[in-house]
């Protein structure tokens, strides 16, 4: 199976290293009838929890990781909130690095933390939040063995650009996208994808909508957030790395950066469960309960909107039990009991 690095060789450039693949993208376009109706616009969803990982970061580490091979590197390593750490696990794993990496303890949903121990990953958790882990990983770039696979890493948003490209493949121009924020990494990747292809295939530039968790949401705030806090646990950043491309992709594009409450990405959450069929994770959600917190103000009725739905519900089954749960009924092993529930 193709993955990224095949599918759009002439816009990602790794010289003459070999590329790799675990087949990454080439995730679902899916159009959500209920937000359709809901903001009366034509609105899709870009399911990257069907990535091999469970999450869009797939899509930046094999490109990050080909090029670590190319250059003899010998260790992987990141700071996550958990979907970087067992999108680096699970290449390590299949390519023979090791990886090792930095997360805050206590701070990463439960899936996350098993993908990377099933992978082999060295998990240190470090008493600090995801800024902390960052700044150490920074201090360890000079190391020869060591690739840092951070979006910091440029290969990584070479990568996840790829996610633009496809939508465009796909379903052609659109008038909006709404993204969740974290380290900006990711809303940094889509804008050059959809930049580069303008330049190439005449498209006309999205406007460009990210979301951050209203307690976690220092761009939007203008300043670094020592404690942050959200339920999104993959967002709760409190100094984004790509903080300036974060803003220079709303700026450039005329749209905007914006926070959602802790409640609205819950709700949200539930509703792209029961009425789309997609199990994401809370911060996944986040770009959705933006688009309908401001879907007057930003006039997106009649527009066409793609929100990129960035990681696996299964990863965070703490939170659904919490927040999206249903009734189990415990009855006798006999038909008439299991009818008496059914009917
Ligand atoms: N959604 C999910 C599920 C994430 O895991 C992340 C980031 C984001 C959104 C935000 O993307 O950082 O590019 O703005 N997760 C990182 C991690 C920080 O360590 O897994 P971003």
């Amino acid at each position: 199976m193709n993955g990224i690095i095949e599918n759009y060789k002439e816009l990602i450039d790794i010289g003459n290293a070999r590329p790799i693949s675990m087949g990454e993208g080439g995730t679902p376009l899916l159009r959500s009838e209920f937000l359709s109706k809901k903001i009366n616009a034509d609105v899709f969803i870009k399911v990257e929890g069907c990535n091999p990982s469970g999450s869009f970061k797939d899509r930046g580490m094999v490109v990050a990781v080909c090029m670590a091979l190319h250059n003899k590197k010998k260790v992987l390593v990141c700071a996550s909130t958990g979907n970087t750490s067992a999108s680096a696990s699970a290449y390590a794993a299949k390519f023979g690095l090791v990886s090792a990496i930095i997360v805050p303890n206590g701070n990463i949903a439960k899936g996350k933390l098993s993908q990377a121990m099933a992978f082999g990953a060295k998990i240190i958790a470090i008493d600090g939040s995801f800024d902390d882990a960052l700044n150490i990983v920074r201090k360890l770039e000079n190391y020869d063995e060591i690739e840092i696979v951070n979006s910091i890493n440029p290969y990584r948003i070479e990568g996840q650009k790829s996610a633009a490209f496809e939508i465009l493949d796909e379903i052609g121009e659109i008038d909006s996208l709404c993204i969740p924020v974290g380290n900006a990494g990711n809303i940094t990747a889509y804008w050059k994808g959809f930049k580069e292809y303008r330049d190439k295939f005449k498209f006309k530039l999205p406007k460009m909508y990210g979301f951050q968790a209203e307690g976690a949401s220092p761009i939007v705030r203008g300043e670094v957030v020592k404690n942050p806090e959200t339920i999104a646990t993959a967002i709760r950043i409190g100094n984004p790395a790509s903080w300036d491309k974060a803003n220079e992709a709303v700026t450039d594009s005329k749209g905007g950066v914006h926070s959602v409450s802790d409640s609205e990405i819950v709700e949200s959450y539930k509703n792209l469960a029961r009425k789309d069929g997609i199990f994401c994770e809370p911060a996944s959600a986040a770009g959705i309960a933006g688009l309908i917190k401001f879907s007057e103000s930003h006039k997106f009725s009649g527009q066409k909107i793609v929100c990129v739905v960035t990681g696996n519900g299964l990863k965070d089954p703490e939170t659904s039990e919490k927040h999206a749960s249903s009734d189990i009924f415990e009855v006798g092993a006999n038909i008439n009991d299991v009818l008496k529930i059914i009917r």
